[in-house]
Formats: structure tokens, C-alpha cells, sequence
């Protein structure tokens, strides 16, 4: 069971980047919790985070998962490429965002990744994550 977890632009900057919104953790913890959920579940796991439209391109159409967990970051609301991407990966995508996206400005209501993804979950902070992984060791146990 493989899953590929790819943090999209700016979430390097967690930790610091506006704690009020996305928390103090950073991605290192985010991914540390990751692996260590994912050892629990007896998933093998990796992850990237990419600033660049093209990189989550490219990691996306590499097909060396089974299921992919994405946080689009602000993609999520602008890239019909990475939609697209995702439309044609042929595999489980579950959306993850940090923040409510529906409970902030109106532009982050709009997700292009959404329509093409399994499912969305958003708002949980860190746990948004935990609980995107769990969900995905449900879906490939089917
Ligand atoms: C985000 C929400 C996006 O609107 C924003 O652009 C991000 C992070 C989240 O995880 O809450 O960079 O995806």
C-alpha cells in the first residue's frame, strides 16, 4: 500500500507562516506524524513539497503510488493543470487543507481539485493529514 503525500506552495513555510490560520506545527512535524501513523497502519509513505506547478505535475503523473494525498495549497484555487493532472492520475486523490477553506475569503471556496478528487477534508489543522490517511487506508482496503 503506497501513498504519496505532496504538500503544495508555501506549506514550507509552516510553523511560521501565519500561526493564527495554519498552527505552529511545521511540516517536518506534520510529515513525522505522517510516518509514524503510516508505520502504524502498515503504509509505506513518502512525501514532497513542491512551490512549483510543474514539479506536482510531474510527481503526480509518476504513478508510483497507490493513492495520493494532496494539499494544492493555493493551486487548490487557481490550476486547471494540476486538476487535470489529478483527473487523469487513474487513482485515489484525497484534497487536504489545513484551514476551512470555506470559512475564509470567498476565492478559497473555489476548488478546481475537488470535482476530481475522492473526497475533501479541511479545517482540522494537522489532524486534516492524519484523518486524510486513515481515510486512505480505508479506501485501499476495499
Ligand atoms: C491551504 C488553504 C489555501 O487556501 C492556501 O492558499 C494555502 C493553504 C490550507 O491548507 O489551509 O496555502 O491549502
Amino acid at each position: 500500500m503506497k501513498v504519496f503525500v505532496i504538500h503544495g506552495p508555501n506549506l514550507n513555510m509552516l510553523g511560521t507562516r501565519e500561526p493564527e490560520i495554519y498552527g505552529s506545527f511545521t511540516l517536518e512535524d506534520v510529515n513525522k506524524r505522517l510516518m509514524s501513523l503510516a508505520s502504524e497502519l502498515d503504509i509505506e509513505l513518502s512525501t514532497i513539497q513542491s512551490n512549483s506547478e510543474a514539479e506536482i505535475i510531474d510527481a503526480i503523473q509518476k504513478k508510483d503510488y497507490d493513492l495520493i494525498i494532496i494539499n494544492p495549497a493555493a493551486y487548490t484555487h487557481t490550476s486547471i493543470a494540476i486538476r487535470d493532472s489529478v483527473s487523469a492520475a487513474g487513482k485515489p486523490v484525497i484534497e487536504v487543507h489545513i484551514s476551512n477553506i470555506h470559512k475564509r475569503e470567498e476565492f478559497r471556496r473555489r476548488s478546481y481539485i475537488a470535482e476530481v478528487s475522492y473526497g475533501q477534508i479541511s479545517g482540522f489543522g494537522v489532524d486534516s493529514y492524519l484523518l486524510a490517511l486513515r481515510a486512505a487506508k480505508n479506501i485501499l482496503s476495499k
